[in-house]
């Protein structure tokens, strides 16, 4: 059967007959809303090169997540601002830390909140690196045992989510033991498998204040134009007992989404990160695009290409729509 008996235009008629044959959905059940949390009372610091975000303090944080949570946003995925910064990254595991003082206040105030949290050191060490310096180097090794104390203290704050992003290599199997050891064997892992070394994470540095003093992170972040890689390394992340893995960037990594839903067949989480959602949000402040529609046909995307679970900046602003 071909034209004029087909007709692919009947079923686009009207919004009723579109939604009937639609295939991908957005829910805002599937989004995670990250949070830039800092010490302090009272605290909303704007992001300028994050329209509509803020860094904010403990109280307001707790806010910002009761909004989310009534727009249908189960998920809120933490950063922290510390107090003070050192080589070691001291103030990323210390249990009177911002993160873990946040993640206590949320689950009091939300007990349904899904409170997730980036394990990383790059917020809280002063060069700025996601790991511990060695002549200049960082020291993969050295790092593990750090990674896995900050994953403990998230975990007996009440973490219900714990999301490795630091790309040192074991760090999914080192975290796993040790949070075993410690009595956390249902706390499940999120790992950043395929983190790029994207141009796009250039409005978070400024919003979570960590941008490497010296170098790049091209040493452990993944090079853009691989692909069996990225396989490999979310291969290796199941294999030390990742629960769900995560493509980072999202839009510009879509094949990867793709290819690893297809090869694995596990729970697959895109981050949508600062620099995406930072070129829609100037482009429609001049004007150029209609920001909401563009935002919504990113995430549906990136849920058209595989992915389960979508991180990103929109998620309140879009909940309202879908
Ligand atoms: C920390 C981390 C980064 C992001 C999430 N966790 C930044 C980086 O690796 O430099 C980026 C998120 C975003 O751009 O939205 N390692």
């Amino acid at each position: 059967m071909n034209f004029p008996e087909l007709r692919m235009r009947r079923f686009r008629r009207t919004p009723a007959l579109r939604a009937l044959v639609r295939e991908t959905r957005v829910s805002p059940d599937q989004l995670v809303q990250p949070l830039f949390v800092c010490p302090g009372q009272g605290l909303d610091r704007p992001i300028a090169s994050m329209p509509g975000y803020s860094q904010q303090s403990v109280d307001l944080t707790v806010k910002a997540a009761g909004e989310s949570l009534a727009r249908g946003v189960n998920s809120v995925l933490l950063f922290g601002i510390p107090e003070t910064k050192d080589a070691l990254g001291s103030s990323g595991y210390d249990p009177k830390g911002v993160v873990a003082t946040a993640v206590r206040a949320l689950k009091k105030a939300h007990p349904d909140l899904v409170v997730w949290t980036d394990v990383c050191l790059c917020e809280y060490t002063d060069h700025g690196h996601c790991g511990v310096l060695r002549n200049a180097h960082v020291d993969n090794d050295a790092t593990l045992e750090l990674l896995s104390r900050m994953a403990v203290e998230y975990a007996k704050a009440g973490a219900d989510i714990i999301a490795p992003s630091d790309m040192m290599d074991g760090r999914v199997g080192a975290i796993r033991e040790t949070l075993d050891g410690e009595g956390f064997e249902m706390t499940p892992i999120v790992s950043y498998a395929a983190k790029y070394a994207s141009a796009f994470y250039g409005p978070f540095r400024e919003a979570a204040e960590s941008t490497p003093k010296s170098g790049d992170r091209r040493g452990y972040q993944m090079d853009p134009p691989n692909t069996d890689e990225a396989l490999r390394e979310v291969e290796m992340d199941l294999a030390e007992g990742a629960d769900a893995v995560m493509i980072k960037p999202a839009l510009p990594y879509l094949d990867i989404i793709r290819r690893v839903k297809d090869t694995f067949r596990v729970p697959v989480c895109a981050y949508n990160v600062s620099g995406e959602y930072s070129m829609i949000k100037a482009a429609a402040e001049k004007g150029w695009l209609d920001g909401e529609r563009a935002a919504l046909e990113v995430l549906t995307s990136i849920r058209r290409a595989g992915a389960d679970m979508i991180i990103t900046y929109h998620a309140r602003e879009l909940a309202e729509l879908l």
